[in-house]
């Protein structure tokens, strides 16, 4: 296994479309998988997308939030070509931030109750509905594979801020604990 380098914010690979994958057995997959995983956990995020590897493949990593709370070994879920569908109208507030824009946390509206689905790494259909948190991290990590990365999303730039001055904010809105959504 091996540690890779996560792209940041001003890389192309970051603002690309990235391709969907034909075969999710192939062993370059299965091997980018396990190289993701060591780097999502060596950086003790919550999830991570092929493109932030310098890889433009419809591929994600993320915990389910819920599962995490109960167990802190379980391994992330990898989705290959994922699809999301809202299952709610409106979308809600949170905070988020993400590996490829290293020190920043910004409040980004997504749909807190989603359905999705996408291939597992042994080519089985994975369909799930999630909500809160997990629902956030898998728009988050869907949304780099269409080449968006969540300030792209903000409706008010003021509350694109630095972790260190989080204080002055968290009171006053709801959503994911900050200092545990970077994807
Ligand atoms: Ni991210």
């Amino acid at each position: 296994m091996a540690l890779l380098k996560i792209a940041r914010m001003g890389h192309p690979v970051l603002t690309r479309v990235a391709e969907a994958i034909d075969d999710p057995t192939a062993e370059r997959v299965r091997r980018l998988i396990g190289h993701m995983i060591e780097t999502l956990l060596d950086a003790e995020g919550i999830g991570l997308a092929a493109p932030q590897v310098h890889q433009p493949l419809r591929l994600i990593l993320f915990f389910d939030a819920e599962e995490r709370e109960q167990a802190h070994d379980r391994p992330p879920i990898a989705l290959i070509n994922p699809v999301i569908e809202p299952l709610d109208q409106a979308s809600e507030p949170g905070w988020e931030g993400c590996l490829s824009i290293p020190g920043l946390r910004g409040v980004v509206p997504r749909y807190p109750r989603i359905g999705y689905r996408g291939l597992s790494p042994d080519g089985r259909i994975i369909e799930r509905e999630a909500s809160g948190l997990h629902a956030r991290v898998v728009q988050h990590e869907v949304d780099h594979l269409d080449g968006i990365l969540y300030p792209m999303r903000m409706p008010d730039l003021r509350q694109l801020v630095f972790e260190s001055e989080l204080r002055h904010f968290v009171s006053r809105i709801e959503g994911a604990a900050p200092e545990e959504d970077t994807s």
